[in-house]
């Protein structure tokens, strides 16, 4: 038997001041942190995005992808970690619709605006499942315009979410029933979210560390910021925090990750515990509940 030839060995070198300039790039745009433990990852990703884009070394690469907002945006999309999936931590959809929308409601009138923001949303399985699980489980939705912008800084995984097509692992914590009522399978096997679901949710760029483009989206009653801050230091949480407190309405909520907090680097949050989940909410005298 021939042996399998082994992997082309790419001629770029990345060197380490080269590497420690590409983490503190990456930092600096977008508050994740790149070490010396996670070299072989950013070698390999740095090397795969110099080759495809028909340069031979790193400085020529790094001149032009800082004048191309194109080639920057292809780039970070290419370090970031998208793991997720429909129902991810469902104990916190619950937690929405028995403590937290009771709570967001009770200063509005009925056919108001509820605004819930999932960033970053990734390929979009969380901004859809906050749809479905409220089309399943609160019988108030009718009641309300509900709005769910799915946002995040990877335009890649931005255009998967709005296309709404899915493998099976993504949908692996959804019940059959669900299943069968939101998607069709397609004939490779795939399946596509129904249309009334696609469009009912606004997929945007943003970046957390960036205040202006967050503020141009509003203020919101909810964001679901999960599974992002693990990958930040804290000065950068403790920025993309204050920039998410600016953009929630007075008494608004955040859920983060199970493995995220806000211990070491806010104040500005209240910790509420509810049955199912700790959340935080904006410190403001007029607040919710
Ligand atoms: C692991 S996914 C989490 C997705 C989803 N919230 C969940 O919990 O299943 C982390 C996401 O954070 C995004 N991200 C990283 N840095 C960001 C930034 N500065 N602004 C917005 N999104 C960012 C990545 O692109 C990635 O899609």
């Amino acid at each position: 038997m021939m042996p399998t030839a082994p992997p082309k060995d790419s001629a770029i070198t990345i060197g380490d001041a080269e590497f420690d300039r590409i983490c503190d790039f990456l930092y600096r745009r977008t508050g994740m942190i790149f070490g010396e433990v996670k070299r072989h990852y950013v070698d390999r990703r740095l090397r795969e995005r110099i080759e495809a884009s028909g340069h031979d070394s790193f400085r020529d690469y790094f001149t032009m992808m800082l004048a191309d907002t194109d080639e920057y945006e292809r780039l970070v999309s290419s370090f970031t970690i998208n793991e997720t999936y429909f129902y991810r931590e469902e104990y916190q959809f619950r937690c929405l619709t028995t403590s937290v929308l009771p709570l967001v409601t009770q200063h509005k009138r009925r056919g108001d605006t509820i605004r819930l923001w999932s960033l970053p949303c990734a390929t979009g399985e969380e901004p859809y499942s906050i749809a479905i699980w409220l089309l399943e489980n609160w019988a108030s939705v009718d009641d309300w315009q509900v709005e769910i912008v799915g946002s995040d800084i990877d335009t890649t995984a931005l255009r998967t979410a709005a296309a709404g097509l899915y493998g099976a692992r993504s949908l692996m914590r959804l019940p059959t029933s669900v299943t069968d009522r939101y998607f069709t399978r397609t004939e490779d096997g795939h399946f596509q979210l129904i249309p009334d679901l696609c469009s009912s949710i606004r997929f945007t760029r943003v970046n957390v560390m960036d205040r202006a483009a967050m503020a141009a989206h509003g203020r919101f009653d909810v964001i679901l910021c999960r599974n992002m801050l693990i990958y930040f230091d804290d000065k950068s949480r403790r920025e993309a925090i204050g920039n998410m407190y600016d953009c929630l309405v007075d008494g608004g909520f955040i859920f983060l990750g199970h493995a995220e907090s806000m211990s070491r680097v806010s104040s500005l949050f209240q910790v509420r515990r509810f049955d199912e989940t700790i959340l935080y909410q904006k410190n403001t005298e007029t607040a919710h509940g």
